[in-house]
């Protein structure tokens, strides 16, 4: 049986100052998946994807990566992960060149400059692969954190916010970059506040909340049990009050509502025909993974604590 490119099994981490940021995380990621790893701030993301990487360790439980022990074989699972941390951290002295040459003799990987040239066209760096990595902008700085994760071709790939502060054309690259990864094969792990990214781009999906998994599911199976409509609707009047019991939000005569389906839709309309209202703009939204995210994880959220 060959082993899942990530195991995690009742991963708890206490902070020196006592704070529990993981309370027993089990999860288990296939080879290939395409996976989401969502939750709030402070949730425990980062907590996580340290412990994978071995850079900070566990008070208890264990973390394997395509079966090694992250802490028992730290050079064999170093070198099967790639991690994209969060923080934009790299010695300043390198052009970007030199600095993903060097990572690869980290690695230990000697003849790499073929691979090294495609990551670069691929991220849209190649006009600054000469350039001193401390005068990049903050986007550019952050292609090159994920150039660096990628260097030595790990077969499992963890992207800690890669596209905090990424314009809208490298968003589009790089994701078109790592679904070709995927495609090859690369277990991506993704964690991201872009919801519409995560819905679009994994297969399943993991929500924490205060160190739990409150979560666990595919991407279909999460949206399928939120089913319903938002309508945005602005009117030239009050909204009538038989229509209170829908109202999410009211901003003037500005109004969000939330719907169970499109009969209740048409209601609506009909409603606000006979009183004679008028509609200035309406926008209609199926329910997404925002709205199955913020039951499940706001800090009003039944059933969870
Ligand atoms: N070194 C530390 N010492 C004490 N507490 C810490 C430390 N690092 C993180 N924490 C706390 O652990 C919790 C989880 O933090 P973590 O960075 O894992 O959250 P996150 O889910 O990655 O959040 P974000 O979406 O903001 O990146 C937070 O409450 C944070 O304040
Ligand atoms: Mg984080």
């Amino acid at each position: 049986m060959t082993s899942a490119a990530l195991t995690i099994h009742q991963a708890v981490k206490t902070y020196s100052n006592g704070f529990t940021a993981l309370k027993g995380v089990s999860l288990i990621v296939e080879t290939g998946e395409f996976f989401g790893l969502l939750g709030p701030n402070g949730a425990g993301k980062t907590t996580l994807i340290s412990a994978m990487a071995g850079l900070s360790r566990l008070t208890s439980g264990q973390i394997a990566i395509c079966g090694h022990d992250v802490y028992k074989e730290p050079d064999i699972s170093r070198k099967l992960l790639g991690v994209v941390p969060q923080e934009l951290v790299f010695d300043p002295f390198f052009t970007v060149r030199e600095a993903l040459r060097f990572q690869s003799g980290y690695f230990g990987i000697r003849h790499n400059d073929d691979w090294i040239d495609e990551i670069i066209a691929s991220l849209g760096l190649s006009d600054k692969a000469n350039t001193n990595t401390r005068n990049l902008s903050g986007g550019m700085k952050r292609r090159v954190m994920v150039a660096l994760a990628l260097v030595h071709k790990p077969p499992v790939i963890v992207l800690d916010e890669p596209t905090a502060g990424v314009d809208v054309e490298l968003r589009q690259n790089l994701w078109q970059f790592i679904t070709r990864l995927n495609q090859q094969g690369h277990t991506i792990i993704l964690t991201t506040h872009y919801l519409e990214e995560a819905q679009m781009l994994c297969g399943r999906i993991a929500m924490l909340k205060h160190g739990q998994i409150v979560a666990l599911d595919s991407t279909r199976n999460l949206l399928n049990a939120e089913p319903g409509l938002r309508l945005q609707i602005s009117l030239d009047q009050t909204l009538p009050a038989s229509l209170h019991h829908c109202l999410l939000q009211a901003d003037g005569h500005n109004y969000q509502l939330k719907l169970t389906d499109y009969p209740e839709l048409s209601m609506v309309l009909q409603t606000l025909q006979a009183a004679h209202i008028n509609i200035k703009s309406l926008r209609i939204m199926e329910n997404d993974l925002e709205d199955v995210f913020l039951r499940l994880t706001s800090d009003h959220a039944k059933g969870v604590a």
